[in-house]
């Protein structure tokens, strides 16, 4: 499974890169808002850092205007991924760009249905919102593995499975478990992942047991 994360801090972001764990980043104008950055200044900062996958979101609604969005984000730098949102024309427009070899997450996914159009469309990525969908009572899990099992049927399919909205460390292992290709987790979720009380516990020993041998590796 591929990690992105899923901030606009870029400290968060470097910060992250340097465990080398990081795939990817993706962000969206929420994300940008709370940066209190310049957008397209942002984006070629974190595609600097990171040469994995950006994601940056296009904020028009109609087609022209989205499409011509799209190809200003693509010239920030070449890992960007231009993000559309799950509508006709964000459709449309991921067509077009992924037809000019222009990586596209189609982004608001929260049905089947909606996946299905994105692949058609030749999205790169389709994000299903995880917690969005547990915040109204349904399972955003299941969506996952929905999404897994139609595009496992249809072999010529190769658009990637991104795992969004999520809220817990148990989104992740579920996510995974599902066969999500990639999860974009937030900073604070993604440190939670190391943590274990046994794997605290044991180091806490073997470290008091190697003071004990009086020797040193350096
Ligand atoms: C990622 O691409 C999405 O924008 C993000 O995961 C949304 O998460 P939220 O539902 O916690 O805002």
């Amino acid at each position: 499974m591929e990690f992105f994360v899923d901030t606009a801090d870029i400290k968060e972001i470097k910060r992250i890169n340097d465990m080398g764990i990081l795939d990817g980043v993706t962000t969206n104008p929420s994300l940008v808002l709370k940066s209190n950055k310049n957008f397209k200044e942002l984006i070629k900062e974190i595609c600097k850092v990171v040469p994995g996958p950006v994601s940056a979101e296009v904020t028009a609604t109609k087609f022209d205007e989205m499409y011509n969005e799209g190809i200003k984000l693509s010239k920030i730098a070449k890992n960007v991924v231009v993000k559309v949102p799950l509508t006709p024309d964000g459709i449309k427009t991921c067509k077009k760009l992924s037809k000019k070899k222009i990586g596209v997450n189609v982004t608001l996914c929260f049905s089947v249905n909606q996946a299905i159009l994105a692949a058609k469309a030749g999205a790169k990525y389709v994000s299903p919102f995880i917690g969005r969908l547990d915040d109204i009572g349904k399972n955003g899990i299941d969506l996952i593995s929905d999404i897994k099992k139609v595009y496992s049927n249809y072999k010529n399919l190769n658009t990637k499975i991104l795992a969004a909205s999520i809220r817990s460390t148990k989104h992740i292992t579920q996510a995974a478990m599902a066969g999500a290709d990639v999860a974009t987790v937030p900073p604070k979720l993604l440190e939670e992942m190391f943590d274990h009380p046994l794997t605290a516990k044991g180091l806490k020993i073997f470290l008091d047991d190697w003071k004990k041998t009086k020797q040193k590796i350096l």
